[in-house]
């Protein structure tokens, strides 16, 4: 693995490697002392020109407990903001002998296009309405402990797992259905007309309108955020009409199987697309994936940097 800039790049095989290493990343996690030597002598930058907590953070808690250096960059604070462009900022930063760049940017296919400018290795950590790799692989580490949890061996294999909400905007959608094609899941996508992505018919999966006919049928609901920054138009009437549509509301949670899990990738906008009913369900798997971000994310620059895949 060179780069990790679409869950679509990753084979079955890598998918499941990286999951696996996640394991044992999320063992270092529990103990009291968090350090291994595995990224010594490597420089991480992570390079943030849109918000994040959860990413942001866990990418420099995986990298410092790995004993790699990680630096912040954004784009207020660097000469980015002088009017530096993307590839003079990528060309410095990897003339100072960078190993990998982290990049988070509102425009899709910017970090790919990075990748194509540097030496050090470039991971995705959400580039616009198009991929969160990271996010997906998260996602499914949470979906298999969670089947673990509940006695079953067969982890994605035929499981409905149903994606519900701002689907137009989001890049969690895209990189989950790339994924869970891979891994095998059967992804249900639930949203209005108006926030379905053009061409999702021909994503491979099934789609719905009908919220409430699909939670009995799913072994995970996923709900995503509204994303009202990316909003320019009237996508729905308002917040209160959005929830009653599409929400997993109080009253909705009851027509969710109570084996199933529920997740969202975060933030939340409670009492829009999830109640904190919901949020705080005892099925409720939002803090397992904030966990899963840090396991994930060390398993993920290991395998770009760590051994024999680290050598440049
Ligand atoms: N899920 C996610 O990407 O969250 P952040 O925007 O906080 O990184």
């Amino acid at each position: 693995m060179r780069h990790l800039l679409s869950a679509g790049d990753l084979s079955h095989r890598e998918a499941l490697s990286l999951l696996d290493m996640a394991e044992e990343m999320h063992e270092v996690q529990r103990r009291p002392i968090k350090k291994l030597p595995a990224l010594r002598g490597r420089t991480i930058v992570n390079m943030f020109f849109e918000d994040s907590t959860r990413t942001r953070t866990s990418f420099e808690i995986a990298g410092k407990w790995m004993s790699a250096d990680t630096i912040n960059v954004s784009g207020k604070g660097s000469s980015v903001s002088k009017g530096e462009s993307l590839r003079d900022t990528m060309l410095t930063l990897d003339a100072m002998g960078v190993d990998c760049f982290v990049i988070r940017h509102a425009s899709s296919g910017a970090v790919a296009q990075t990748a194509n400018w540097v030496r050090a290795c470039v991971v995705n950590a959400g580039d616009g309405q198009h991929e969160h790799p990271t996010q997906a692989l998260l996602d499914a580490y949470a979906m298999r402990q969670h089947f673990r949890a509940s006695g079953v061996r067969e982890a994605f294999e035929g499981k409905r797992i149903a994606i519900v909400g701002d689907l137009l905007h989001s890049r969690v959608v895209r990189s989950n259905v790339l994924l869970q094609r891979t891994l095998g899941g059967q992804v249900t996508l639930v949203a209005p007309p108006t926030l379905l992505p053009a061409g999702v018919e021909s994503w491979g999966v099934t789609v719905s309108h009908d919220l409430d006919a699909v939670l009995p049928q799913a072994d995970v609901v996923m709900m995503l955020r509204v994303q009202r920054e990316r909003m320019a138009g009237g996508f729905f009437p308002t917040a209160r009409e959005y929830s009653a549509g599409y929400g997993l509301t109080a009253e909705r949670l009851a027509r969710v199987r109570p084996d199933a899990a529920i997740m969202h990738p975060g933030p939340m906008n409670r009492g829009v697309e999830i109640s904190s009913e919901a949020a705080d369900a005892a099925n409720s798997r939002v803090l397992e994936q904030v966990s899963a971000g840090v396991a994930v994310r060390m398993s993920v620059l290991y395998h770009l940097l760590g051994g024999e895949g680290g050598a440049r």
